[in-house]
């Protein structure tokens, strides 16, 4: 039996040189036992003292892909994360084409584990709240956080990009991080009872938080698969949601307790010939929330904070397509809650639009940004970006089937029209399309933001009311 004691449990080049010589030495999985310094002593304790590597000459290559899988399914919590992969690189060796064997149950295995790993990066790059201790210029932001498996090495760098400009430390129990605007180092994991509990920032955030919670879009299903309740317990905003969510059901009741108005006689027919499959199509667009909470199809995950999906009531007849979520959006996890979704607000309003009866959502939806001191600066999204995303938009029009597409600017229409188009060729009227909803394209509401000057502003606001009054009238007429 070879024993393989690795220097730690992220020791990707140490399982590589290992793995290498034993599978050129021929030393078949079964005959391999696989530990990590320091850690607690198994049943095989007594037999577990490391092996010298074997001698091997030669070499031999493994695609790609393995590699990055590997490098992956290392940083999961499984203690047989190294014998399985090694059981996998053996039979690689002899099966060339083993990885494209999707339904290979050892393959299956190192996927659901990457899987996990990769969801618990992207979750703690969404939960993770800094505090400030101290004072300035001395002041550090500390964050205490619980990952799942061995990601704070993997993930660190996405903090450091993100919070480039602030000395901060992000202690866990078994690594802690720390960023003094120059470098990355790390230390050994602490007790949690060594992190700071409360502070100014804190008050902040949870006024924030408080501020953006809508009840009219209280959706606990979708709440808790963006934000999962075992997570709760180290959010500071946690304690806000039950208060709010009583809130919500109060203000709900005395909604349905209020005298019921009269349908319009024409929705009312409309409403007769439709089964209602609210919660069919309601369950759908929550399962592609939940999917596209993953997409790695092209870079823009990287940085963002998560994937801000589009949301609405499951049936709306007018779906608004945006560019993509800004700094406040990205934070939020909601489409249009920053300036542009105030501005956006204001003008359906005068336009006879309820926004709480539109579905709202964006051609591209990670935030793309580059880091400009502590500003994150918007930056428009690419033709390749705009194409990776697209398959959401027309997953989310075939669950929604509105009646009208109104694209907000020219990535939107791009998205939307499936082709470059300009804003001037096409804003203010009614493009019909064969077997498909008809679109409106009109300007971004950042474009009014931007404008220099008050008397621009208001012409420009008036002409974007207009372009939206023609999709209340649309759909008027449609009823
Ligand atoms: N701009 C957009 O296009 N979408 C948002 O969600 C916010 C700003």
């Amino acid at each position: 039996m070879h024993q393989i004691k690795l220097d730690s449990d992220i020791d990707f080049a140490g399982w590589r040189e290992a793995a290498r010589a034993l599978a050129l030495s021929n030393v078949a999985p079964a005959k391999v036992r696989w530990s990590v310094a320091g850690a607690a002593p198994d049943l095989f304790a007594e037999l577990a003292q490391p092996s010298a590597l074997p001698r091997a000459s030669g070499s031999f290559n493994v695609p790609a892909l393995f590699v990055d899988l590997a490098k992956t399914v290392l940083l999961h919590r499984d203690p047989q994360r190294f014998a399985l992969l090694y059981a996998v690189l053996w039979r690689l060796r002899r099966d060339p084409d083993l990885l494209a064997r999707c339904t290979d149950p050892e393959l299956m295995q190192l996927e659901a584990m990457a899987k996990a790993v990769r969801s618990d990066q992207h979750k703690m790059q969404g939960f993770v709240r800094f505090r400030e201790i101290g004072r300035e210029p001395d002041n550090h932001f500390v964050a205490w956080y619980e990952p799942e498996h061995h990601i704070v090495e993997a993930t660190a760098p996405f903090f450091a990009r993100r919070f480039a400009d602030m000395p901060w430390s992000i202690l866990t129990p078994e690594r802690c991080v720390h960023w003094d605007g120059h470098a990355l180092s790390f230390t050994p994991g602490i007790d949690r009872s060594a992190a700071p509990s409360a502070d100014h920032l804190e008050q902040l955030w949870l006024t924030y938080y408080a501020s953006t919670f809508n009840p009219a879009r209280l959706n606990m299903k979708a709440m808790q698969a963006h934000m999962p309740k075992r997570f709760w317990k180290n959010l500071p905003e946690a304690a806000l949601i039950e208060p709010l969510i009583a809130e919500a059901e109060r203000r709900t009741g005395a909604m349905i307790d209020a005298a019921p108005s009269a349908p319009k006689a024409a929705r009312q027919r409309r409403k007769a010939k439709m089964p209602d499959t609210s919660d069919t199509l309601h369950d759908s667009i929550a399962s592609l929330r939940e999917q596209a909470a993953q997409c790695r199809a092209c870079p823009l995950w990287h940085d963002a904070t998560q994937t801000v999906f589009g949301e609405g009531p499951a049936h709306a007849r007018l779906m608004l397509v945006g560019e993509q979520p800004g700094d406040k959006e990205d934070l939020a996890g909601q489409p249009f809650v920053g300036p542009a979704g105030q501005l956006l607000d204001r003008a359906m309003s005068a336009a006879g639009i309820e926004r709480g009866a539109v579905y709202v959502t964006n051609a591209v939806k990670h935030f793309k940004f580059v880091p400009r001191g502590k500003i994150r600066l918007h930056q428009k999204p690419n033709s390749a970006e705009i194409k990776a995303c697209r398959p959401w938009y027309q997953r989310e029009l075939q669950a929604i089937k509105p009646e009208l597409v109104v694209a907000l600017g020219a990535t939107a229409a791009h998205c939307v029209l499936g082709q470059v188009t300009t804003i001037s060729q096409s804003r203010g009227r009614l493009i019909e399309r064969p077997g498909e909803a008809p679109v409106l394209v009109t300007v971004h509401p950042s474009y009014l933001l931007r404008l220099p000057d008050e008397d621009a502003k208001s012409r420009e606001f008036a002409q974007f009311v207009d372009d939206l009054r023609l999709a209340a009238d649309h759909l008027k007429h449609a009823a």
